[in-house]
């Protein structure tokens, strides 16, 4: 997919396009099918824009920024393939899961293929702080994913706990492409900075958003199934608020279905979230991301890739896929 704010990098964006490709050789072909079945889908490349133009915004002119956006994308890549065997996900990128199409195996396996070939061509950019960002990165994502595991089927998790867990799962990897990319171009302390927070604010909205989705999303826009996180039994921000605003009958209502688990309830469930103002108040909070997302961006020098990025944040927070 193209979008009106990669036209800043846009040659570079079809570079990373065939580096993913020229690095999904290997020995065994069952691993080649596998990944190229996934990354050939396509997804939104968030990420690896992200690396692109924070390099770019603080004046790189090398090469290296192809192949750390590659890295970042191969990581996210891994992380889809264990995500969907943990949240037992049929449907990715409008396709069958690999999971679904292969078995849980064959998906766990070729994502830690997708996450050590990431490794190696992290190790061949040979920049040390990069490796240092990005090492920290994947751990703190891990523990994310296993915090939220621990909170499965708790209708007791509050919106701290919840605001953890998505910085940790997903913010993590969106804050470390932009710090990664800055830090690649030996951007100045602020700048730096600017760029790494810019990075945590918008993951935290893309989040935000993703969970909203999954309650008011289309199945086809999204190219995977709404209703995953209720199925799953997994308190989001939706229901949190719920639970905070709704009456005692709703409040219990919402206990049993995140106990029980399964998407019976889904379309009562959808209704409860709109009714109590808890879907306006997950919009409310990501919106609050995009403004210090933007606030960020202010205390980085004017250039287009500024722009993209700015552009960028209204993208994650306004779409509907
Ligand atoms: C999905 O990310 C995983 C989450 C963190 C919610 P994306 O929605 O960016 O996935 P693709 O790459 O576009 O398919
Ligand atoms: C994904 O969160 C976070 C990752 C680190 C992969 P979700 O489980 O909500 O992502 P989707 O909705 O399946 O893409
Ligand atoms: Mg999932
Ligand atoms: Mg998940
Ligand atoms: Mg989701």
């Amino acid at each position: 997919m193209t979008y009106a704010f990669m036209s800043a990098v846009q040659k570079d964006f079809h570079a990373v396009d065939d580096l993913i490709r020229a690095n999904l050789n290997s020995h065994v072909p069952l691993v080649e099918e596998i990944a190229a079945y996934l990354i050939e889908a396509g997804g939104k490349r968030l990420r690896p824009l992200l690396v692109l133009l924070c390099a770019r915004a603080c004046g790189y002119s090398g090469n290296d920024h192809i192949k750390l956006a590659a890295v970042i994308e191969f990581l996210h890549t891994a992380m889809l393939l264990h995500d969907d065997v943990v949240d037992d996900s049929d449907l990715r990128r409008g396709r069958k899961t690999v999971n679904a199409a292969w078995g849980n195996p064959p998906s766990v396996l070729v994502g830690d293929f997708l996450h050590s070939r990431a490794f190696e061509m992290m190790v061949d950019i040979g920049n040390m702080r990069v490796m240092e960002i990005l090492s920290r990165a994947t751990n703190i994502i891990s523990e994310g994913e296993v915090q939220q595991l621990c909170n499965i089927r708790n209708p007791k998790t509050t919106e701290a706990d919840y605001m953890e867990i998505i910085t940790r799962k997903t913010a993590m990897l969106f804050q470390a492409a932009a710090h990664s990319g800055a830090v690649l171009a030996g951007a100045d302390k602020d700048t730096e900075a600017a760029l790494r927070d810019y990075g945590l604010h918008l993951g935290v909205a893309f989040q935000l958003v993703d969970d909203h989705l999954d309650y008011r999303g289309d199945t086809e826009a999204l190219g995977k199934n709404v209703g995953d996180d209720l199925a799953e039994g997994k308190m989001t921000l939706p229901l949190i608020a719920a639970m905070r605003n709704g009456t005692d009958d709703q409040k219990a209502f919402i206990c049993d279905a995140i106990e029980k688990g399964g998407v019976e309830n889904l379309h009562s469930m959808i209704n409860l979230v709109e009714s109590t103002g808890a879907l306006k108040y997950t919009t409310d909070s990501a919106n609050s991301q995009r403004c210090k997302a933007q606030e960020c961006l202010s205390r980085v020098d004017d250039s287009e890739f500024k722009n993209a990025m700015s552009t960028l944040i209204n993208f994650v927070v306004d779409r509907h896929f």
